[in-house]
Order: structure tokens, then sequence, then C-alpha cells
């Protein structure tokens, strides 16, 4: 594996995906967190940072400890901090250099490789490095600094040292992700065996041992994370797994029995409990948007506790927690760490005192869907757009009840299925339908109506936390309207949303 010592950069988990899709596992861990030099570890990336070097309290780490026995990569902060420390000068840049740059390479080197002269590259520095220390050689500039990549001259058994200051770990460094394989198979002898069928293999394993005859009780809810976990974990111990898949009234139309059917498919021990009516009884009335999220949370509680009341002899709880949720970060408030708390464990009561499996610990996303490609779950369940926890409730603004649950059911069928028509669905981060409290009037045939309105929102989106409204076809949206319109009862108005976020958010609610 591959090591990635944190500095509080935003891009280090770019880099550690990026280094997962080489197929090179590779951990990311506080710059100041101790760790055991073992022989598994076959290099060490320096990431980026915040901080400048000159900083007071600058974060640091022995960087010749770890080059004595490891290779070693500085990117961005870890390449000036390697500069640094040797007896380079490092600066602050008579202008920050964010954005575009192209290399000019001065000298061969295998990190290279497949990497063009003129490449482009990406910059977010505003120091720079003005003389490297004695002993290195400078091998790319660009044409506003004269340091863009740098090795340690090396004799005999030293091990190589290089520095990076760009990110070839994002999108923007068209040819970044050669030097960072380059790094990882020609400079650190990396395996590349980091692949989702070794991952099942060993997990399953590695569950078997860890779990032995134990019995294990798990919420899925037919996301990604819960499935794939469940799915490793049945593969694991087949029965002894016992899986709890609510009706919480506010699923998508028809999920709940397709979710059951996929997971018979899949073999899994899952009993579907229909609570509809529990949860409908608990929204009833409610219109505030918090408090119908907690009454949606505790009933879960409520009802996955009984459930596991009626099971005997259960030990352990299964959970799709995944690395995002984990990783210790770096604060950029200074160098103290915090460690998210991962909501996915949905605040399970403490009388419930299990003992976690999570198989899912080390994955990104991405990998997830992977993995559970390789086990056999359907492409459709792990590609769909994400969907919020509360469900329907969320799109239904005021009080949630069954008619409305059914009206927007139908109404979210339609766009889901015409975004899956046109071709459009893969391009869109999310999308659903908001049913607004409001009636209006319109007109069908001689008749006058009075009746619900609507609303379509589609974003595109990385990662949820900002979104823009997907500028889908006129022709498109005339479509979805009219279908809705005809053919669902309670609804005579469609409007598209298009607000971005920030200001507005993806939901309404
Ligand atoms: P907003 O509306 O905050 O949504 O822009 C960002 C993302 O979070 C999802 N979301 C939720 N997911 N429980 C969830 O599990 C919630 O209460 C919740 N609220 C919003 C939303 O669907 C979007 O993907």
């Amino acid at each position: 594996k591959v090591l990635i010592l944190d500095f509080g950069s935003q891009y280090t988990q770019l880099i550690a995906r990026a280094v997962r899709e080489a197929n090179v596992y590779c951990e990311i861990i506080p710059y100041h967190k101790d760790f055991e030099y073992t022989a598994d570890i076959k290099g060490v990336i320096l990431s980026g940072s915040p901080f400048s070097v000159n900083d007071a309290n600058n974060p640091v780490v022995d960087i010749a400890k770890i080059n004595a026995t490891y290779p070693v990569l500085g990117v961005c902060y870890g390449a000036q901090l390697t500069a640094k420390t040797f007896g380079g000068r490092v600066e602050k840049s008579d202008k920050r250099e964010y954005g575009r740059a192209h290399i000019n390479i001065q000298q061969d080197d295998l990190i290279f490789t497949g990497v063009d002269n003129g490449s482009q590259v990406w910059m977010s520095h505003s120091d720079s490095i003005k003389t490297l220390p004695e002993g290195y050689t400078i091998l790319a500039t660009t044409n506003s600094i004269p340091v863009a990549a740098f090795k340690k001259d090396t004799t005999g058994t030293d091990n190589p040292l290089y520095g990076l200051q760009f990110h070839p770990e994002v999108y923007h460094s068209t040819q970044g992700k050669n030097l960072i394989n380059n790094f990882l198979y020609k400079v650190c002898g990396c395996e590349g065996n980091w692949t989702p069928a070794n991952f099942v293999t060993e997990t399953v394993e590695q569950l078997k041992k860890t779990i032995g005859d134990r019995k294990v009780i798990m919420a899925i809810s037919g996301g990604v994370d819960s499935t794939v976990a469940a799915t490793l974990i049945s593969r694991a111990i087949g029965k002894n797994l016992f899986g709890i898949f609510v009706d919480n009234g506010v699923l998508r139309k028809d999920e709940y029995q397709q979710v059951l059917e996929v997971y018979k498919q899949l073999d899994l021990n899952v009993k579907g409990v229909d609570a509809k009516d529990r949860f409908y009884s608990k929204l009833a009335g409610q219109t505030d948007p918090e408090v119908k999220r907690k009454a949606i949370g505790n009933t879960f509680i409520e009802v996955f506790d009984d459930e596991s009341k009626l099971l005997e002899g259960i030990e352990m709880l299964g959970q799709g927690t995944i690395y995002p949720d984990v990783i210790e970060s770096v604060s950029v408030h200074g160098p103290s760490v915090t460690i998210k708390s991962h909501h996915n464990v949905g605040g399970l009561p403490d009388s419930m005192k299990l003992e976690l499996v999570e198989p899912l610990r080390f994955l990104f996303k991405d990998e997830v869907r992977k993995v559970g490609l390789e086990l056999g779950i359907p492409y459709d369940l792990l590609y769909r757009h994400p969907f919020p926890g509360p469900g329907l409730a969320i799109r239904i603004l005021g009080e949630v009840n069954a008619e409305k649950v059914n009206m927007l059911q139908q109404a979210d069928a339609i766009y889901t299925q015409a975004l899956k028509d046109w071709k459009l669905y893969d391009s869109v981060w999310q999308a659903g339908t908001i049913l607004l409290p409001v009636k209006s009037v319109g007109v069908m045939g001689d008749e006058r109506t009075y009746e619900f309105t609507v609303a379509l929102r589609a974003v595109t989106s990385v990662d949820g936390m900002t979104a823009d409204w997907a500028h889908l076809p006129y022709d498109f949206l005339a479509h979805v309207s009219n279908e809705i319109i005809n053919n669902v009862k309670g609804i005579n108005r469609v409007v598209y949303d298009i607000s971005s976020k920030p200001p507005a958010t993806i939901e309404w609610e």
C-alpha cells in the first residue's frame, strides 16, 4: 500500500482516489499521526496544505526519516516542505498562481513516461520554490515558476524523492494520472492488485474470520452502501445476516417490492417490514421540515428496535459506513484533528450495544459501486440518483399523507422514466419532483379544475455541496409536463425549478 500524509489540502482525497484508480491501495493519515514502518508500505505521498512552509508553526514531518525507508512524492506543499527542509528557498510568489499552466520538461525522467512536454497542469499555490537544495535536480519548469517538478539525486540504495509544485491529482492536470501511475509503478514498484475482485475475495475471507458464527443484524435501505455492505456480509455468513428493509411509506413508486425482489435474487436474508401506517400516523399534522425529518428518523429506530427484539442471539450490527465518513481530517483552522461523525448510523439506541461490522469502511463511493457490480448487484440500483433518507416526505411540502404520496410517486416515476428514455438520466446528478402545497385553477375539457402543482427539479453537481439547475431541453420538459398532467389525477400544473445551490438548496425542505 501507499500512505498519504495529509497536511489539510482540499485535494487530499483526490490523490487517494487517483491512487486507488491505479489499482493501488492507499490510506490517508493526518501528518502528525505516528505510523509503523511496515514492509507492506511501498511509498509515501505528502499532500498539499492551506498552510505556507513559512508560517510560524507550519505542519512538518521528518522527511529524511521517511525517505530513508520509502520513496517519497511531495505534492505542492509537500514539495515545498521538502525543498525548504533540505536547504532550498521557498518564497511568496510575485503573483499568486492558480489554475492552468504548462510544464516545460527540462530533463527526461521515468516519472514523465506518457507525459508530453507542454502538458497542462493545475496550480493552486501562493508560494514558490526559488532554489532547490544541493543535490537536487529541476525536472520541469513553467512559464511563471522556475521549479515545477524536481527530484533528489540518488546513488546506490537511496530511495527516490520527487516533488511536484502542481496538483497531478486534479482533473485539469490532463496527464496527471500518468505522473501518479509512474510514481506508483515505476518508482515504488507497486503491484496493482487493488481490484474489486480481489477486494471481494479478501473481504469475504476476513468477514468469515471476524464474525465467525455470530449473528449480524442490519438495516438495509435499498441504497448503494447498505446493499453492497449487506451482500458482502451475506457472502461471508449467509443466513446469519438478518437484514431489515422498512417501507416507511415515502419510498418511490414500487420501490419496496422492487428492492425486495433484488434482495431475493442476491439471496440476502432480508425481511421486509411494511410500516407505512406507523410512519403516516407520526407524520399526520406535521408541516415543519425538521419535525418531519425527526418523526421519520425516530419511527425508523422504533421499528428497527421492535424487529431486533424478535430475533435472538444477535451480537453484531452491520453498517454501510464508507471511507469519506471516517477519514480523519486535518483542520484548516489549526493543525488539529477532527473526526467527522458519520450519520449512516442513524442514531440507534445505546441499549443496542452491538459490535460493528463495516466492510466498506475503506472504500470511496465509486469503489463501492464497482464492488457492487462485481457482486452482481444490478447496475440500475448502483447508479441511481441519490435519494434522501426521509424520502418523498421532504418533497411533499407541508403535511404528508398517503394520498399525496401516491400522487407524487406517480409524477416522480413519469419524470424518472422520461429522463431515462431521453438518455438524460446519467447527465443529471439528482432529479426529483416536488409537490407544492398550493392549488391553482386549470381547465380540462369543459371543466374547470382546482388542483395541485408539481415542480420538477434536476441538478448537475459533483458532491451535492454546490449544484446548478440542469439545462434540460424544452421539448423534454414539455413532454414530462404533458405526461404528468394527463396521467396524474390531482395535478394540473407543472413548473421547472431554475435555482442553483447556493443560494437555494437541492431539496425544497
Ligand atoms: P440540499 O437540499 O441540502 O441537499 O441541497 C443536498 C443533498 O442531501 C440530500 N438530503 C438528505 N439526505 N437526509 C438524507 O439522507 C436528509 O434529511 C436530507 N436532506 C437533503 C439531498 O437529496 C441532496 O442529495
